[in-house]
């Protein structure tokens, strides 16, 4: 375990590669950070995965990122902020080391929403897994008690997308059914969240099949905000945040398939690592 004192990356952890979206905006946002990005390629996806198991899954990824020397490591996965990151922060951070963090995307992307729903008629659009654990429904009770929610899971997302087929044809069945079945739940809906990283793959797709007064509420931008805020009024965890301005790539898969996949979601080469969890 590392000491108090030393520096690290800010650790960002997905199933996969969805939170390639969310690392790109933090980037941008934060390009003077060093980050060490987990993909637990070989087990996701997380989506359709128990409780427990996301959970287990999560803790493994965030106790490597730690003894890789991160202090802080986001939760670039909306299932693992939905199943995982709540007991990670009340039962096992003050046992692992306290002055550690581990923050999610849900929270960030609830506050937000409130500054841009107009009727407080909210959409979410994320995986079976996301949507069961209703987390976006509890954070929202508890920040905007007015807000009603509407979700719907999309379960053949995630795989479009991992199949290449995000910009094809075929892809708009299964994104109209799914725009469909959440906005017949309600008329006023005036905010959708895109609650998995996956889906700003699929913005232009979803975009064609959501009326316009709709707004479409993408994380990444989100998430980066809510980080530099975080790191602003934390600079007790600034300073143990390594700066050189570099990024690293793990992936528990095949590192050729993930160099490839990754950029599909970024608009670089990238020379990832394999590691086994
Ligand atoms: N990254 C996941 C999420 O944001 C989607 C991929 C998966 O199901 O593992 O929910």
């Amino acid at each position: 375990m590392s000491s108090k004192s030393s520096i690290g990356p800010i650790g960002i952890f997905d199933s996969g590669y969805g939170g390639l979206t969310i690392l790109n905006a933090i980037r941008n946002r934060l390009p003077q950070y060093d980050y060490l990005y987990l993909g637990d390629n070989a087990r996701a996806p997380y989506g359709p995965r128990s409780f427990n198991i996301v959970y287990r899954f999560t803790l493994e990824a965030v106790k490597y990122l730690f003894e890789q020397g991160c202090n802080l490591v986001i939760l670039a996965c909306n299932t693992a902020s939905a199943k995982a990151l709540r007991t990670i922060q009340q039962n096992d951070l003050p046992n692992i080391d306290p002055s550690k963090r581990v923050l999610g995307v849900i929270r960030p992307t609830v506050e937000k929403i409130g500054e841009i729903s107009k009727t407080g008629n909210i959409g979410i659009l994320g995986t079976a897994g996301t949507v069961q654990s209703q987390s976006y429904d509890i954070e929202i009770e508890k920040l905007h008690p007015s807000f009603k929610v509407f979700s719907q899971s999309c379960p053949l997302w995630v795989p479009l997308v991992e199949n290449l087929e995000a910009h094809n044809e075929g892809a708009d069945y299964f994104v109209e059914k799914y725009i469909n079945q959440l906005l017949t739940q309600s008329s006023d809906i005036d905010s959708i969240i895109l609650g998995c990283t996956h889906y700003p793959i699929l913005i232009d797709k979803i975009k064609k099949f959501t009326p316009q007064h709709i707004n479409i509420v993408e994380q990444g931008g989100i998430v980066a905000d809510s980080l530099a805020d975080y790191l602003s009024r934390h600079p007790e965890m600034d300073i143990r945040c390594s700066k050189n301005g570099e990024c690293t790539y793990l992936t528990t898969e095949d590192e050729d398939k993930f160099n490839n996949m990754a950029s599909v979601f970024l608009n670089e080469q990238i020379n990832s690592k394999h590691i086994n969890l």
